[in-house]
């Protein structure tokens, strides 16, 4: 058996609540010498994107002191990432090159080569072409198969653009993928600036956090997050369960729900997590009014209304007012909130009322000492931009699944690989 294979078994053993990696062994970028050398640095840029513009630059910005640290040290840096989930097919809307650009210009101006792929011909030229200081972006990995099959022979085929491994996407390490894991194994790998950040932050606030916690789960996105709801009833001692997710929920417990996004097939799913809550004293929380309109759209006409009295033609959009307060009221009844998905369509105007004022009254608390607030995950981090008060909260994780998954005591196996430190 080769050295990954071992390793993955190790690491499936030791999922959920085994003993954690040791992150003293985790080389960081810090005083590391790489002029002149090939640098591949594994970022996360699977941003927010509308009409090809990028509309949330947070998992750019973050990582750019990592990419100027080692552009100013001479090396030849070299940008990989994925973006959305083209499953191994090329896709216009997920090409990196629109993002190559916001890069530049983010970079003040400095110039940022595009190469159209992350491996073969065309990506060995590219790389050939660089001279030390400058910066090449890769296309999308996931244009490849090999990428999320962490395939060994694609790892291998990317690890011979490098000298030097460096991983700053902590918001993909959830994913045992071949550019975070098996080249983990195949170059000396550090971490980035960026991902020692977050693994400490979220070690020292979460490790132990102070209780009582609450967790707020919100966004759309139901069935990839079901399985982490289960877990959290262990470990948090309130669930708030928001936008999508809470309609779902009503919807289990046969509460009419109109036309809202529902995901029916997750019913056996969400007794399961009731049963869970319960037997281990984690309190559920669901709102119990609404804003609701005929359809999601930016000044559609919208009303207030109680739970249980949705119409078939109407939907859930937000948080309604009386649940708002009542949220607020019980923030100051806790000493950690984690915080991840907006509790409605914030994008849409007037939708984001219930996530903007929940976040303000998280950040005042924090501000007056009263709570540690974390929030992570593309849209919440959006929301928190856009209300201006994400400098205010303990601390904002550029990850999302990652983040849920740290938050339920997995294993993230990106950050196991750079603990493991063999190559
Ligand atoms: C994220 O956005 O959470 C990461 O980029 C991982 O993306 P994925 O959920 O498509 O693997
Ligand atoms: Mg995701």
């Amino acid at each position: 058996m080769n050295d990954i294979a071992t390793s993955n078994i190790a690491r499936a053993a030791n999922m959920n609540g085994g003993s954690k990696p040791d992150f003293s062994r985790i080389r960081t970028v810090d005083g590391l010498d790489v002029k002149g050398k090939r640098v591949l640095v594994r970022v996360d840029f699977n941003v927010p994107m509308q009409d090809g513009e990028v509309t949330d630059t947070t998992r750019i910005t973050r990582v750019l002191p990592t990419i100027k640290q080692l552009a100013n040290g001479g090396a030849k840096v070299i940008v990989l990432s994925h973006l959305g989930r083209p499953k191994g097919q090329r896709s216009p809307e997920t090409s990196l090159a629109p993002i190559a650009a916001k890069v530049a210009e983010l970079m003040g101006g400095t110039k940022v080569h595009f190469i159209e792929d992350c491996v073969g011909d065309e990506a060995r030229r590219g790389v050939d072409a660089l001279k030390p200081g400058e910066v090449a972006l890769l296309e999308n990995l996931r244009y490849h198969a090999g990428e999320e099959k962490n395939d060994f022979g694609f790892a291998k085929q990317l690890a011979e653009l490098g000298d030097i491994y460096v991983d700053d996407a902590f918001s993909s390490s959830h994913r045992a993928h071949a550019s975070v894991d098996a080249i983990a194994h195949l170059l000396p790998a550090y971490a980035g600036v960026l991902m020692m950040a977050e693994i400490r932050a979220l070690d020292r606030a979460l490790e132990h956090p102070a209780r009582p916690v609450m967790a707020i789960a919100g966004g759309a996105k139901v069935s990839t997050k079901i399985q982490v709801l289960t877990n959290l009833t262990a470990r948090m001692d309130k669930l708030v369960l928001a936008g999508g997710m809470a309609s779902t929920f009503l919807y289990a417990q046969g509460v009419e729900i109109g036309k809202s996004l529902c995901q029916p097939d997750a019913v056996p799913v969400v007794k399961e997590i009731m049963a869970r809550a319960k037997q281990h004293g984690c309190e559920i929380v669901l709102p119990h009014d609404f804003v609701v309109a005929k359809e999601l759209k930016a000044g559609a006409e919208c009303r207030v209304c109680d739970v249980g009295n949705i119409p078939q033609d109407e939907m859930i959009l937000d948080m309604g007012p009386k649940s708002v307060a009542d949220l607020k009221r019980r923030f100051a009844e806790m000493k950690t909130l984690v915080w991840n998905g907006p509790v409605g369509a914030f994008e849409f105007e007037p939708f984001g009322n219930g996530t903007f004022e929940l976040m303000r009254e998280a950040a005042r608390l924090v501000k007056d000492g009263k709570l540690v607030a974390i929030a992570g995950g593309g849209d919440t981090v959006a929301a928190l931009n856009i209300v201006g008060v994400g400098g205010d909260f303990t601390y904002v994780s550029t990850a999302g699944g990652a983040f849920l998954e740290w938050l339920e005591g997995k294993t993230l196996p990106a950050v196991a690989a750079l603990a493991e430190n063999r190559a």
